[in-house]
């Protein structure tokens, strides 16, 4: 349990996050558990449900954790409604599912390309629409977890590049449409984050010092450091903030470096 924090910002909340069961997005949903949300979560694979559901149930939290995957309109529509059927709202919706793999543009198959994007821009698209009748009567927010590795170019990422660009664009877009109806739409844009499943495959550990160095603050972001700024975020503190993805990087993206 982080302190920074009051135990109940998200007391009566329900929070809808994909990803849910691991990396960025597990820490995620465990804090917002840790704060007095029920929690509903979903990955492709229920498996990768497992452990993540009973962390939160162990430590006195709820979760409902339904597979599903993102790309599938049907099966999210089917993970809202079991959702909406067991908690009776949706407040929150965190967009953390995602593709990744490193692979040079001239390499990159077209459905590679396109796997990535719709795991992520579609996949996005797809829960934020499947969502909408519920947060509208809830008044309540979307999360889209991003990048930043499209401010400048990244390469071996052009799939991941495009995809979250596209992310960017729909949480703009969503925030003026949807703002009307009550509904906050914000992203977060972690940077480098250490002890995560895509920064142990996307970065071998003999680069880390290296890389180190290439991160103003001159260190790797944790998991609790986009935690901290999604709790932020989806509290009543941020309530006149809509249409924002708030970079969470230690300042590396503003060094034009590539990581590597
Ligand atoms: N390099 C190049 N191409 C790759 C690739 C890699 N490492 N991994 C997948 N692809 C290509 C496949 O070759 C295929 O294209 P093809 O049909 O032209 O050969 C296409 O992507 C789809 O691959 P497939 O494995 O059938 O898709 P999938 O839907 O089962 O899963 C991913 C694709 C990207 C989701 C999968 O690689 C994955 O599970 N990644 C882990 C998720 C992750 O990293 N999450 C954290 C994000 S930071």
């Amino acid at each position: 349990m982080n302190n920074i924090f009051a135990d109940n910002i998200l007391e009566g909340k329900v929070a809808f996050v994909t990803g849910g069961g691991t990396g960025i997005t597990g820490g995620v949903a465990r804090a917002f558990a840790e704060h007095g949300a029920r929690l509903a979560i979903t990955s492709r694979k229920e498996e990768n449900l497992a452990s993540m559901k009973k962390m939160i149930e162990d430590n006195g939290g709820e979760c409902f954790a339904i597979a599903a995957d993102v790309r599938d309109y049907a099966a999210v529509e089917n993970a809202i409604t079991e959702t909406v059927s067991r908690y009776g709202q949706i407040d929150i919706v965190v967009n953390g599912a995602a593709g990744n793999f490193l692979c040079a543009a001239d390499q990159l198959s077209a459905n590679g390309f396109g796997t990535v994007v719709d795991i992520d821009t579609k996949g996005t698209f797809n829960v934020c629409r499947a969502a909408f009748e519920e947060l509208k009567k809830s008044k309540g927010q979307i999360l889209n977890i991003s990048a930043t590795l499209h401010y400048l170019a990244t390469p071996m990422q052009i799939h991941v590049s495009a995809a979250k660009a596209g992310v960017d664009a729909i949480t703009r877009n969503l925030s003026v449409e949807w703002g009307r109806h009550g509904i906050r739409v914000n992203g977060i844009a972690p940077g480098p984050i250490e002890d995560t499943e895509g920064m142990k495959r996307l970065l071998p550990e003999a680069l880390k010092e290296k890389i180190t160095k290439k991160i103003p603050v001159g260190r790797f972001g944790r998991i609790a450091d986009i935690e901290n700024a999604a709790l932020f975020l989806t509290s009543d503190a941020a309530s006149y903030i809509n249409g924002v993805t708030l970079v969470v990087d230690g300042g590396q993206w503003l060094l034009g470096t590539s990581l590597g």
